[in-house]
């Protein structure tokens, strides 16, 4: 199975311009707990460096664009966040960074717990441990 999952998130746009829709557990799998957005990020700037114990997202660049790197400990993927209606789901146990954000990048994150920071893998040797772990 691929690392990276889509999800069309059509718009309901008319002559006026787009809309898009996201409502918990009809068009993305998880109810959502907390919002957050990054926008404004500097030049050159990468993010993330960490996984989740147990916390599912969706992620939308609504605006500008940015590239995702995941990995699951076995293998890496790198996939363009760069449309307002293409959503990507980032379940427990894989390691993200963000990289390449366009200067207008709006990133919009869903997510299916509020912030806590003891659900964070923020070392990359621990998450291989982790990961390794799990699979045996
Ligand atoms: P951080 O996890 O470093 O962001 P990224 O993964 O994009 O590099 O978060 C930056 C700061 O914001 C850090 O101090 C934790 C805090 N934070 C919250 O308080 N609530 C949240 O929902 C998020 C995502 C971060």
């Amino acid at each position: 199975m691929s690392l990276v999952e889509l999800i069309d998130l059509p718009s309901l746009g008319d002559e006026r311009g787009s809309l898009v829709a996201i409502e918990s557990l009809i068009n993305i799998p998880f109810e959502v707990k907390r919002v957050y957005y990054i926008f404004g990020t500097n030049k050159g700037t990468s993010r993330g460096f960490h996984a989740h114990k147990n916390l599912q997202q969706l992620a939308v660049c609504v605006a500008g664009k940015c590239r995702f790197l995941l990995d699951d400990g076995k293998t890496k993927e790198s996939v363009w966040l760069d449309s307002p209606k293409k959503g990507l789901i980032i379940g427990n146990n894989v390691w993200r960074e963000m990289h390449d954000f366009s200067d207008d990048c709006v990133l919009l994150v869903l997510a299916s717990a509020i912030y806590d920071e003891r659900d964070y893998i923020r070392d990359f040797k621990e998450f291989l441990k982790i990961v390794n772990e799990s699979g045996r």
